[in-house]
């Protein structure tokens, strides 16, 4: 296993839609291994193929949520099913999320509380996990990434005036930033 650099916004592959998986191989293991490892050194909860610039269907996720339940999987070529977002202004300490393709900033988003993955493993079994809370914003959030979308696109003017601005000081937005977990120390859900 091995732990890959993270695509930064702006690189091409995290705006575009990725493609369906057609072949279960040990490639595709290798990629769900190294993925979940990269995840697990940036430290996130949740990591998209694209995030490691590969254009395939896939993400990964890892959470234990407050009464100490973990879940924790591969998705490879998911649908979701999600409850409506609720209307109103996202709450800047319950709803800030973040993303290490635009690592150590955290911006307030709505989402569903509850959704419906339905994908399948690496061996190409269907399953299904129903989420609510922090899970089933994992579960939006990852999703988005296999369809070229960042949380930071979903943000409401004000919250997106602010991403871009420190997207700008950054230096990011540009193609080709990666950073390598555990070797930079940046910070990402
Ligand atoms: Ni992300």
């Amino acid at each position: 296993m091995a732990v890959l650099p993270i695509r930064i916004t702006g690189d091409p592959v995290l705006h575009r839609p990725a493609r369906t998986v057609t072949r279960f191989d040990d490639e595709l293991r290798t990629l769900v291994a190294d993925m979940t490892e990269t995840m697990k050194a940036a430290p996130g909860v949740g990591l998209a193929a694209p995030q490691v610039g590969v254009d395939l269907r896939v993400f990964v996720f890892d959470w234990t949520d407050d009464d100490g339940v973990r879940s924790r999987g591969a998705a490879i070529n998911p649908t979701l099913w999600i409850t409506p977002v609720p209307v109103g202004e996202p709450d800047d300490e319950a709803e800030s999320e973040g993303c290490l393709s635009i690592p150590g900033e955290r911006f307030p988003l709505r989402r569903a509380s509850e959704a419906r993955l339905e994908a399948v493993d690496l061996d190409g079994t269907p399953f299904e996990l129903r989420a609510s809370g922090w899970l089933a914003r994992i579960f939006q959030h990852e999703f988005d990434h296999l369809d070229g979308v960042l949380y930071a696109d979903r943000l409401d003017f004000e919250h997106g005036k602010l991403a871009r601005k420190a997207v700008k000081k950054n230096g990011w937005g540009v193609p080709e930033l990666d950073w390598m977990p555990g070797l930079d120390h940046l910070e990402g859900y």
